[in-house]
């Protein structure tokens, strides 16, 4: 066994995935440790369990960042290292028909909160980074800072949802209410467009005439607790290589994508 790689996790609620991930490294399913848990919301029930652990935990209030942002935004101080036009550039988070003064306002309030975010992670180095429940948007801006190695992404997230259907916050009530007769959730690096980054595992559940969307949920978040460990475990032996794939449609169209292949165990 190698060395315990060493996992940091952002959360912004309840934090059963985070609950599971932590009993996963304690049991030692996976070869890990959890060295902080970070937060966008002051009341997140997930810290008491980081706490119970041991573990670090720090707030950055997002909330009241975008509040003082509306209020004074000649005040607020962007960080040193950003550049609006950059990151204007890159992000893929908006349809095409919004304008650039929303744009900016998101990027420059989220860039301002990022960058807080870089600061409290930084007495703690880690391998990877887990987003267990963190209902932000991350930046090409914070993306860019903990993604520097070209080709390993290392920030991983898990969606309520059998992506690429159903992105966005309610992964699960927008299955229910579309009328799938399946459900599921998946586990994906993150890229710079939301919940569109390449996919490392998912497992579904079957969706019956009487399940209601809090029984999806309770049968969705089952299936993340087995999952999310997994992943990670994956990630851990070192066997999620990300490939750069260029297929041809049938209609002579080019589809270009970036995929997880689940290398083979080494005996
Ligand atoms: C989970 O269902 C997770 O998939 C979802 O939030 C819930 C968090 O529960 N994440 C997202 O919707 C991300 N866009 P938890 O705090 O109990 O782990």
């Amino acid at each position: 066994m190698g060395e315990k790689i060493r996992i940091g996790a952002l959360i912004s609620g309840g934090g059963t995935n985070l609950q599971a991930i932590i009993d996963s490294c304690e049991s030692e399913k996976i070869d890990g440790k959890i060295v902080f848990v970070g937060t966008d919301n002051p009341e997140a029930k997930g810290l008491a369990r980081a706490a119970k652990h041991n573990i670090p935990t720090f707030v950055v209030d997002y909330s009241s960042i975008i509040r003082e942002y509306r209020k004074n935004p000649g005040e607020m101080r962007l960080p040193g290292d950003f550049e609006m036009k950059d990151l204007l550039s890159r992000i893929s988070l908006f349809p095409p028909e919004t304008d650039s003064e929303k744009k900016e306002k998101f990027i420059a309030t989220r860039a301002i909160a990022e960058a807080e975010l870089i600061k409290k992670m930084k007495p703690y180095p880690f391998d990877l980074l887990v987003l267990a429940g963190f209902m932000r948007n991350l930046t090409p801006y914070f993306i860019d800072r903990i993604n520097t190695d070209p080709g390993n992404p290392r920030i991983m997230n898990i969606h309520p949802a059998l992506l690429p259907a159903f992105p966005g916050t309610d992964g699960y009530g927008d299955t229910f209410r579309y009328g799938s007769k399946i459900g599921g959730c998946t586990v994906h690096f993150i890229d710079y467009g939301e919940d569109s980054g390449p996919i490392i595992g998912q497992r579904s559940f079957q969706i019956d005439p009487d399940d209601t969307i809090d029984s999806i949920k309770k049968k969705g978040l089952a299936l993340e607790w087995e999952l999310y460990p997994e992943c990670i475990r994956l990630f851990a032996q070192k066997r999620l290589k990300t490939v750069k794939m260029t297929y041809k449609r049938d209609d002579g169209k080019e589809v270009k994508r970036t995929v997880v292949k689940i290398l083979k165990c080494e005996q």
